[in-house]
């Protein structure tokens, strides 16, 4: 959607005109009795993706997803469906494009109460005009998908809450179309049984692969379900990105607000929180190398990665300072993988914690392809937690996410022990801080200092 607003009221297309014009100042529209419910709503979604909206109540959402089918024509702009702009087609048209292209899936489900299961999720292809047979074919089949094949002639009465949801879903899937937009379809539903709707949902699209538009005013359910997310505010969508991106980037004090509550340790991943390392070393470049690193670096071991910067473990001084005394030529039979434990770059930060308490070296965390791309000593994971960033004001000053965990410098005690010398065997203090080039024996470009 390119330039997108609905405002209600009886002065609307005087409204939006203002709104286009006052760069962002609501208060020009002072008087005027109107509700701005979308303002200048620009992006675009991706085949395939789950994209969600999200926002408090009244900020706007039902409004901009009822745009994107037209049931609600915008103040202004346009909304496109693979290059058609919906806002200009005449009714008859506009019902066809719904009919074949979009399906929605509503909070209350929407269930007729005097029509089985199993019509009701064929509703939308009954609307179509399809033979009998050949609907209860595909009803059926879309009952399986979300398991209620064997519910199909019940009524709806007589099914629990998460299984109405279930026949809305079905009766979505069931109409075959690309996209399906759905709004606050979850949210009637007790937790669990929420949550496992959304497995199933997120089940399903993996094997669809539909394109999604999602709204929720459930953080947590957006961060599950969303590919990406737009977060929307009084009418305007204040930031889009990644869970990972709005958690450790908001754009402003109101998103880092709306995401301070959340469990960030399930979503940050390795690689958010990884810092680089202070000293690697080629697994060719000898015991001598690695010992004048470790001096440089003042850690107490350094990184050995070998062919295709392939992560092969870690040598500790006391190990290089004995090879160099045994006249060994390379590292390769003194890497050690005890001393620096290794998870992947997308392993959650909760599920570090367990090698990281085993791990007396910062865990080293390695790419799908085994290549080193950082490290994560436990201080940073512990800040991770949240505790240390939950000032919000803090993170919108300084925005960034090593900033974010509270690493910097001056928040960090145990840099400062790691800098005067007494590399703690622990890892605590080792290889966080900023890393001098020239201390890196084997500078890797696929060891990027900026988290992902
Ligand atoms: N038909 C309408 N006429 C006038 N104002 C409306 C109408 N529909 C919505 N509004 C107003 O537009 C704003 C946005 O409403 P909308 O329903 O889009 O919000 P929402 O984000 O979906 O909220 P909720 O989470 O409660 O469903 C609100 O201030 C609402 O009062
Ligand atoms: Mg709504």
């Amino acid at each position: 959607m390119k330039s997108l607003y609905k405002v209600y009221g009886s002065r609307a297309d005087k409204a939006a005109e203002i709104l286009r014009n006052s760069a962002g100042r609501d208060d020009k529209l002072a008087g005027l009795p109107v509700t701005a419910a979308v303002v200048d709503a620009n992006f675009e979604v991706r085949r395939g993706e789950i994209f969600v909206v999200m926002g408090l109540s009244g900020s706007g959402k039902s409004t901009l997803i009822r745009m994107l089918n037209g049931l609600l024509s915008p103040t202004h702009g346009t909304v496109e469906i693979d290059g058609v702009d919906i806002t200009k087609l005449k009714p008859a048209a506009l019902r066809k494009l719904r009919r074949e292209k979009i399906s929605m899936v509503f909070q209350h489900f929407a269930l007729q109460p005097h029509r089985s299961v199993l019509d009701n999720a064929g509703y939308a292809l009954e609307i179509a005009g399809l033979p009998r047979a050949e609907r209860r074919e595909k009803a059926l089949q879309a009952l399986r998908m979300v398991g209620l094949d064997g519910s199909a002639d019940k009524l709806p009465q007589e099914l629990s809450g998460g299984m109405r949801q279930r026949v809305g879903l079905a009766r979505a899937l069931a109409a075959g179309t690309d996209i399906m937009l759905m709004d606050e379809a979850f949210s009637a539903l007790d937790p669990l049984i929420r949550r496992e709707v959304q497995d199933q949902l997120l089940g399903l699209q993996a094997e669809l692969g539909k394109t999604i538009v999602f709204i929720t005013h459930d953080l947590n359910e957006a961060m599950r379900l969303g590919d990406r997310i737009a977060v929307m505010r009084a009418g305007r969508i204040v930031q889009i990105g990644t869970a990972e991106e709005i958690l450790t980037d908001p754009s402003n004090d109101y998103v880092a607000q709306f995401v301070a509550d959340v469990d960030r340790t399930r979503i940050l991943t390795a690689s958010a929180v990884m810092e680089r390392p202070l000293g690697v070393v080629d697994v060719n470049s000898g015991p001598r190398v690695a010992a004048r690193v470790l001096r440089e670096t003042q850690t107490s071991a350094v990184y050995v990665t070998g062919r295709d910067k392939r992560y092969l473990g870690t040598v500790t001084a006391d190990a290089a300072t004995q090879a160099v005394r045994d006249g060994r030529k390379n590292l390769q039979e003194i890497v050690s993988t005890e001393y620096a434990h290794t998870v992947e770059d997308t392993t959650p930060v909760a599920d570090i914690f367990a090698a990281s308490a085993q791990s007396p070296a910062p865990v080293a965390v390695v790419d799908s392809a085994g290549r080193l791309v950082g490290v994560i000593p436990r201080v940073t994971l512990l800040s991770a937690l949240g505790n240390l960033s939950t000032d919000t004001a803090g993170a919108t000053a300084t925005p960034g996410p090593a900033d974010e965990v509270g690493t910097s410098p001056t928040t960090d005690p145990t840099r400062a022990v790691g800098a005067a010398g007494t590399a703690a065997p622990t890892g605590n203090g080792d290889p966080t801080a900023e890393v001098p080039a020239q201390v890196v024996a084997e500078p890797s470009a696929r060891l990027t200092g900026e988290p992902a």
